[in-house]
């Protein structure tokens, strides 16, 4: 998809992101200032900084955190919530010159490109020491796509296609995630936060209704709202316990291409 559409989309998104979003774990964000400030890195680049969720429980760490985004829409958000240091640009050409940064930072961001390595490689660029994102991991010997947790997510598709819609919310974050893991391994994968976690499976469709994602702003409001009306009535008041494991990943290198020592 184009940068332009995907521009686009977060536009629309922006007005119910951060509402149709979890938070990250504090101990995530803890763990990540930490790691930050271990390596004594005190100038991020946060590639993809949407509305500032992450960006800002940092900056109120005493993180110096420069936000980039494509998008106006989810800036305007980031920009509401006090951040001092944005920027429009593209992950693909970021407006800055190499190592302006001690390290570039994606999160839930990777997953969204056509082409995560050349975003990765570009994040590398004015990154000192690399790029770091962070991870949504499946816990050892899981299936990336936790079926179960899933499962609303499936309902919908199915509904969908059979409405003429095929093809929709197929892969989600994290399937696409361990592929790019699995294509670029990077040099090091560190758990921020391990924990279990219980939901209302219908939680998942919350966001469905809102026409939150990307991949379901294309279809009709009326077939959508059906899909998901018939997803409720199956999923029901079943609850979902699974474990949430975030991870930074950091990248010194990408594709066999050293970042230069600067
Ligand atoms: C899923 S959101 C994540 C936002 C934020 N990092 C978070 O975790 O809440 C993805 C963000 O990446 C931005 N984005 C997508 N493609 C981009 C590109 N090529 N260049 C710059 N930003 C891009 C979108 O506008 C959106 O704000």
């Amino acid at each position: 998809m184009a940068t332009e559409d995907v521009i686009r989309d977060f536009d629309t998104l922006s007005a119910v992101y951060d509402e149709t979003r979890q938070p990250l774990d504090p101990v995530t964000v803890q763990n990540l200032e930490e790691y930050l400030h271990g390596h004594g890195w005190g100038s991020v680049l946060e590639v993809g900084v949407g509305t500032g969720r992450i960006a800002r429980p940092l900056v109120d760490r005493g993180v110096r955190v420069v936000g980039v985004d494509a998008s106006r829409g989810m800036l305007g958000r980031a920009a509401a919530k006090g951040l001092p240091y944005l920027v429009r640009g593209n992950a693909y050409h970021l407006p800055f010159s190499d190592a302006s940064f001690d390290v570039a930072l994606f999160v839930h961001v990777l997953h969204v490109l056509d082409r995560p390595e050349l975003g990765l490689r570009e994040a590398a660029r004015v990154g000192r020491h690399g790029a770091l994102a962070i991870l949504d991991l499946p816990p050892r010997g899981e299936r990336p796509d936790r079926p179960l947790e899933e499962e609303p997510r499936r309902i919908v598709r199915e509904i969908l296609a059979e409405a003429g819609y095929p093809n929709l919310l197929r892969a989600g974050p994290r399937a696409k995630e361990q592929e790019l893991l699995r294509t670029y391994p990077p040099t090091e994968l560190r758990v921020l936060s391990d924990r279990e976690v219980s939901e209302p499976l219908a939680w998942r469709l919350d966001a469905l209704e809102k026409r939150a994602y990307r991949h379901v702003l294309r279809v009709p409001p009326d077939i959508l709202a059906r899909a998901v009306a018939a997803a409720r009535a199956q999923v029901g008041t079943r609850t979902v316990t699974y474990r949430r494991t975030e991870a930074v990943a950091w990248w010194t290198s990408v594709a066999g291409t050293p970042v230069p020592s600067r």
